[in-house]
């Protein structure tokens, strides 16, 4: 069996964060849900987590039964170190085990080049195997130094190393994999021996080659997939390749990307053919989108259900639905549970909130649509309310198809303005109405000749 290792408890200093480092987001998700998401392509293996400081926060990030926690406990009366960490989870695998340990920070290794990893590995006679990455910029990765017959000697700490090993161009990733046995014997012969003070579970390497025995190297081929995350430059660029990866998958499936740099699309969310989305859109969560729609502008689009031939400028969409042939924007809101049937438009500052617009219903500019079931073919006029909330209780009101309701008008909830009603401007609307009834809510207006010509001749007497 395939036990893999997972470290997670790290300090993370260098991300000067307050927050755990395995849990700074990538595409809207933790680092550490890519690199758990990694483990999980291999099949049948026991997963396990070293988990520190954030070992009550991690499990609200990741939703895994079967993941077994290992806490390490952190603070000077502790030791430290990455080969501490394994240490910690030896009860977790047997002699016939192999070990597969992964760096909680390396978010962009995929599941693919994961299993090459443990195929090459299995079927060599290896001890141990190590991926290791060849890069022009080896800056503070560990190095990897090879005897002559092409196997492992060591692995240097950028820190410890002499200025020959500084030299080297390939590099540990943190991704290794051992036979169980010999792991748990290395493990009893770690020091501190070294800049930090710390056990590094690098140092296993090196004990088990004095000992003759094998590990091998598993050289990446692409080399973006183990950039490990250490500080927020770092957390940026990785999501930068990461979008780019993402996105790319997307465009090949049909989806057209103006500015695929500058577009945000957590992985997971579908998208339908010929859809173009433009700069700066977000689509995140379980989110679904149809084909041929246009999303453009700062749009953020968040766990909802999109039709096809829907058009959306600026606007944030939260848990909801819109059906085909919508169009939204700009600066439009939807909160969660709105419906919008299909070929609805909300325009300029219009925000909806669980409500359901019918067929072809229409609000072009300010309006708030709250708690409220619209038929179909309904005007709303600019600056309509459904007023919902009395203060204590939110209350639903109803208005059925074909009705009008006029600019300005309070709708006060709850109420139900039946078929074809007539609501004029700056109504406030407190009973129902009838089918085909027009409602009048207005003072009687005044008209007062010469009053102007007054009012100047008073205020221009109280100035002098
Ligand atoms: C480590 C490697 C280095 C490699 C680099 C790749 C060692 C000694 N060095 O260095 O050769 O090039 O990764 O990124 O391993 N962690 C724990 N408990 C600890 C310490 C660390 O769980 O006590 C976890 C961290 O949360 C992190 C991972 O182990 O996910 C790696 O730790 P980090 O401090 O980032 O190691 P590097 O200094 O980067
Ligand atoms: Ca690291």
């Amino acid at each position: 069996m395939i036990v893999s290792i997972i470290l997670a408890a790290g300090e993370g200093t260098r991300m000067k964060s307050k927050y755990s480092k395995v849990t700074q987001t990538l595409l809207n998700r933790p680092m550490i849900s890519y690199v758990l998401d990694a483990a999980k392509a291999i099949e049948g293996s026991k997963n396990v987590m070293i988990v520190g400081k954030n070992k009550d926060v991690l499990p609200e990030f990741i939703s895994d039964d079967k993941l077994v926690y290992i806490e390490q406990k952190i603070g000077p009366e502790f030791p430290y170190g990455t080969g501490y960490a394994v240490k910690l989870a030896e009860n977790e695998w047997k002699d016939e085990d192999d070990v597969l340990i992964l760096n909680g920070d390396i978010p962009l290794l995929t599941g693919e080049t994961l299993k090459n990893f443990v195929d090459y590995h299995l079927s060599s006679n290896n001890t141990g195997s190590i991926m290791t990455a060849i890069i022009d910029e080896p800056s503070n990765y560990g190095r990897i130094v090879k005897k002559e017959n092409g196997y492992i000697d060591k692995i240097v700490e950028h820190r410890d190393c002499n200025p020959d090993e500084l030299a080297i161009h390939e590099i540990n990733p943190g991704i290794y994999i051992f036979k169980g046995s010999y792991l748990s014997k290395a493990l009893k012969e770690l020091d501190t021996n070294n800049d930090q003070g710390e056990l590094y579970i690098t140092d296993v390497v090196s004990i088990l080659s004095n000992k003759g025995e094998q590990i091998g190297t598993f050289p990446v081929s692409d080399v973006s997939e183990i950039y490990g995350i250490n500080s927020k430059d770092q957390l940026a660029d990785s999501e930068g390749i990461l979008r780019m990866r993402v996105n790319t998958f997307y465009m090949k499936q049909g989806v057209i990307m103006e500015h695929p740099f500058n577009t945000f699309i957590e992985p997971g969310v579908k998208i339908g053919r010929d859809t173009r989305i433009g700069s700066g859109v977000k689509i995140l969560g379980d989110t679904i989108i149809g084909e041929d729609c246009k999303i453009f502008g700062d749009t953020e689009i968040v766990d909802s259900k999109i039709g096809n031939n829907v058009l959306i400028r600026s606007s944030f969409i939260e848990k909801s639905e819109i059906s085909d042939g919508v169009t939204m924007g700009p600066y439009a809101h939807l909160r969660p549970n709105s419906k919008l049937l299909d070929n609805v438009h909300i325009g300029n500052f219009v925000e909806v909130k669980n409500a359901v617009m019918g067929k072809g219903t229409k609000a072009g500019h300010l309006a708030y649509i709250g708690d409220a079931d619209l038929g179909e073919n309904i005007n709303i006029g600019c600056g309509a309310i459904f007023v919902n909330y009395d203060g204590i209780n939110k209350h639903r009101s109803v208005a059925e198809d074909g009705a009008f309701i006029g600019s300005n008008a309070n709708i006060v909830a709850p109420v139900k303005i039946c078929k074809d009603a007539f609501i004029a401007a700056g109504a406030t609307v407190t009973e129902d109405v009838e089918e085909g009834v027009l409602f009048v809510s207005r003072q009687t207006a005044k008209k007062i000749a010469g009053w102007v010509k007054k009012k100047r001749e008073t205020t221009k007497k109280i100035k002098k």
